[in-house]
């Protein structure tokens, strides 16, 4: 039988908290009502998050962050850690997200620091890679997402790898409309897993979940999640909608 999918819900800047506690209540109702096997995931924004605990209480949907801090504690103005999140509640946590690369000055380096932070926490990173429209037009999408990979993959354990899930988000398909078609991103899957391999072997890096991010939606969901490498789905816009994020789900399986 095929490993359950995970679909997560990265929120980004978006939803005050009553706004949040709306729609996260019509997302449960939802959900309920599904027969899934899928792994539901949801990131809002920190402010929601003791709120967002309490109301997933009783349900299997569970708590993410939608980034960390590289410390622990201390006199770092504004950062949140890896103890604040595990005190929350926190299952899991986006790390490296390509808009934090982008306007943040996150790196592989600072990507590596975080995600062994959160993993002392027993906190599961999903760590975001992909490459800009330039890389790709030059074809150098490969060389670019492997450095991703191996910057950060070949510093982990054995032990820890399997807690660790990988997010393909092709940049210049993030709140863009423009998915990549499910043939592009299975083909860049199926690479990531074999770089992968190359340094872990193949069982472990099965057991590595590989989602897919990039304008996903409810008309090109069952078309993503039906390829062999895709084993889940990172949704930014559409999770906002509940009834759009429930579709995703649904076909996830
Ligand atoms: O982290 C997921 C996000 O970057 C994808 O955004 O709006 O293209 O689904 P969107």
């Amino acid at each position: 039988m095929n490993k359950p999918k995970l679909v997560a819900g990265n929120w980004k800047m978006n939803t005050t908290l009553s706004e949040g506690i709306a729609l996260l209540e019509s997302i449960i109702k939802g959900v309920k009502l599904l027969k899934t096997n899928t792994k539901i995931a949801i990131a809002p924004p920190f402010t929601h998050l003791s709120e967002f605990r309490k109301a997933l209480k009783n349900t299997d949907v569970c708590l993410a962050a939608q980034n960390v801090s590289d410390k622990l504690q201390g006199a770092f103005t504004g950062e949140i850690s890896a103890l604040m999140l595990k005190d929350l509640g926190v299952k899991k946590a986006i790390v490296a997200h390509s808009e934090r690369r982008q306007y943040f000055g996150e790196t592989n380096e600072s990507a590596l620091f975080k995600i062994k932070t959160l993993l002392k926490q027993d906190i599961h990173p999903i760590y975001c890679v992909g490459e800009l429209l330039e890389d790709r037009e030059r074809e150098r999408h490969f060389e670019v997402v492997e450095e991703q990979i191996t910057t950060v993959l070949y510093q982990l354990t054995e032990e820890k790898l399997p807690k660790l899930t990988i997010a393909y988000e092709p940049v210049w398909a993030i709140g863009t409309g423009k998915t990549a078609t499910p043939e592009q991103a299975n083909e860049m899957h199926e690479f990531i897993r074999a770089v992968i391999a190359k340094r872990f072997g193949e069982d472990l890096a099965g057991q590595v979940m590989i989602l897919y991010g990039g304008s996903v939606n409810s008309g090109n969901a069952s078309a993503l999640m039906a390829q062999p490498q895709i084993d889940g789905a990172l949704v930014g816009g559409a999770s906002l909608k509940a009834e759009e994020f429930i579709a995703i789900i649904k076909a996830a399986g």
